[in-house]
């Protein structure tokens, strides 16, 4: 079966002054139906990037561009008019931003918002509808919470909210960009619990980007990992943890502290990644490997496949 949404070799450059620096670089990702893919990876390294890029959301003033193709079922969306995508954006892909503070306006209330939601799908207002998407969320007092404005909410039910307007039009695939990074713990888990139940229900596809390994663990059916806007390792979860195969990821792995097992000095990893503007030579990662050899000094290894196990190394 063809995936939900396809992207085929991309890359995005941002300008800055006079050069354009990748952030994401020839990555090749399939999201199939009902599947929940994590991405994870250090902070820059292309994350959020990546996520924009099928809704169209990237920086439309001349500082950006892409190459390669994003399809979603059979049709490119880089080959769509503004029109067409801009249709496309909230109906067949919506997208869960990691502050939901300054996702809604402050001086309009919450029912004003979400109105204007259902007006896009329903033509008109509708009291019921507004009341059954709070309720779906389950946010219990939803009359209060609507004529609220965002300020008189907490954080997790503003969260819960702009799920809801992001479930308006049934979308087919959900892009949650670290939903729950600004939450505290407990309603960070109460908003997993919560995406996890919607995208069985509705039998949604889900992108769900974060830098913590505990959710990957708990919400993703497969998982990719990014360094410097390369997916380096990409497989299924279960997999990936239980023996991650790149460099980066094993390292990543190791520098999470456990529960369980005596208290020692957790492994950190040495160095930062890479500036888009200082990218080395070769492999992306082997100024920081502990396996690097000479062939990751001047090669970029590189992995088309977009299903099944794929770790770009030279070691395999
Ligand atoms: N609008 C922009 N203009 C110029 N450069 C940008 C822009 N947005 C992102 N970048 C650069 O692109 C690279 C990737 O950024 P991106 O926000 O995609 O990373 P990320 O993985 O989401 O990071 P984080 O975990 O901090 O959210 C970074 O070097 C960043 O500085
Ligand atoms: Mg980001």
């Amino acid at each position: 079966m063809a995936p939900l949404l396809s992207i085929k070799d991309l890359t995005v450059d941002y300008r800055h002054e006079d050069r354009w620096l990748p952030a994401v670089k020839n990555v090749f990702l399939d999201v199939s139906e009902g599947e929940t893919v994590a991405i994870v990876g250090e902070s820059g390294c292309g994350k959020s990037t990546l996520a924009l890029t099928p809704l169209g959301l990237l920086p439309q003033d001349g500082t950006c561009r892409t190459t390669g193709q994003v399809f979603l079922n059979d049709k490119n969306l880089f080959n769509l008019k503004e029109e067409e995508r801009r249709l496309l954006r909230g109906r067949r892909i919506a997208m869960v931003f990691q502050d939901p503070f300054s996702s809604l306006n402050p001086v309009l209330t919450i029912n004003y918002q979400l109105q204007e939601a259902i007006i896009l799908k329903e033509g008109k207002p509708n009291h019921q509808t507004a009341m059954d998407l709070l309720k779906q969320v389950h946010l219990s007092d939803a009359e209060r919470i609507l004529e609220s404005y965002p300020h008189q909410i907490s954080g997790g039910q503003r969260q819960r909210v702009l799920i809801a307007m992001a479930l308006v039009h049934h979308p087919a695939l959900l892009i949650a960009d670290e939903p729950t990074t600004a939450l505290d713990v407990t309603i960070q888990d109460e908003i997993l619990q919560l995406l996890k139940e919607l995208k069985t229900k509705l039998g949604m596809a889900m992108i769900f980007i974060t830098h913590n390994m505990g959710i990957v663990k708990n919400i993703s059916d497969r998982m990719a990992v990014m360094y410097a806007g390369h997916i380096v390792e990409l497989g299924k979860t279960a997999d990936v943890l239980a023996a991650p195969k790149h460099p980066y990821t094993q390292a990543l792995l190791r520098s999470l502290p456990k529960l369980t097992g005596s208290l020692g000095t957790i492994p950190v990893m040495e160095g930062q990644p890479p500036e888009p503007s200082a990218m080395p030579a070769g492999c992306p990662f082997h100024p920081r490997c502990d396996r690097t050899f000479e062939r990751c000094e001047k090669e970029d290894p590189f992995e088309r496949d977009s299903d099944g196990r794929r770790v770009q190394c030279h070691l395999f």
